[in-house]
């Protein structure tokens, strides 16, 4: 009897081993991984600072309106434009400070109520060992808050798996041209 159990516990080993050991091609497109295999091996946990450069106004703006509702004439809140950025980061809030990178992207203005915008963009970095990588950020601004937060939902190159938060303040900003400098704090976990 226990022989016989034996033999059965052997058997259905043997028989799990064979199946799992299948070409993975045959009937799955999905595995596990270890970040290990990615080279992947510390996450670490970054804060950066830099200013943003919003210029709608001169000859050479970084923010161009590229749509805009029928309706937009009528609506306080500019319900319905969307502008496309190319924005530089700079150090320091002195536009002629290093640029770290670049917010490249659309913002569009998404309430009835308010100045919300809803933000789309990725930051683009250039500076040392960020270099070449980027930042994804979906989130909502609502401009004239002291303080907005916008999830970052991922990124590339040394942000491989970033996820996180961007705080915005705005440091100087135009009435008449709009044009505006905010400062940003950006808190991301990466590998
Ligand atoms: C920096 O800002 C000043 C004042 O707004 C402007 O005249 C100048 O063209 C800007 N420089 C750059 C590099 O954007
Ligand atoms: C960033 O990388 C590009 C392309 O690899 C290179 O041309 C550029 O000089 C680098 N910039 C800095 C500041 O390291
Ligand atoms: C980051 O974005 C740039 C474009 O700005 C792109 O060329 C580059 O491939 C991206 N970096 C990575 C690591 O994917």
């Amino acid at each position: 009897m226990e022989f016989k159990l034996m033999l059965l516990l052997i058997a259905s080993l043997l028989l799990t081993s064979i199946l799992s050991s299948q070409p993975s091609q045959a009937s799955t497109f999905s595995r596990p991984f270890n970040h290990e295999e990615l080279g992947l091996r510390v996450e670490k946990h970054t804060h950066l600072h830099f200013y943003f450069h919003d210029i709608v106004s001169g000859p050479k703006p970084t923010a161009v309106r590229v749509a805009q509702a029928s309706m937009t004439d009528k609506s306080p809140t500019g319900f319905g434009a969307v502008v496309m950025i190319d924005d530089p980061l700079t150090i320091t809030p002195d536009n002629t400070s290093k640029i770290v990178g670049r917010a490249q992207g659309i913002y569009a203005l998404a309430s009835q109520e308010e100045a919300g915008l809803l933000m789309v963009l990725n930051f683009a970095f250039c500076e040392g060992k960020y270099n070449g990588s980027n930042l994804s950020v979906l989130g909502r601004n609502t401009v004239f808050s002291k303080v907005r937060e916008m999830p970052i939902v991922g990124g590339s190159g040394v942000f491989r798996f970033a996820r996180g938060y961007a705080h915005a303040r705005t440091h100087w900003f135009d009435l008449t041209t709009g044009d505006a400098i905010v400062e940003y704090n950006v808190y991301v976990s990466h590998y």
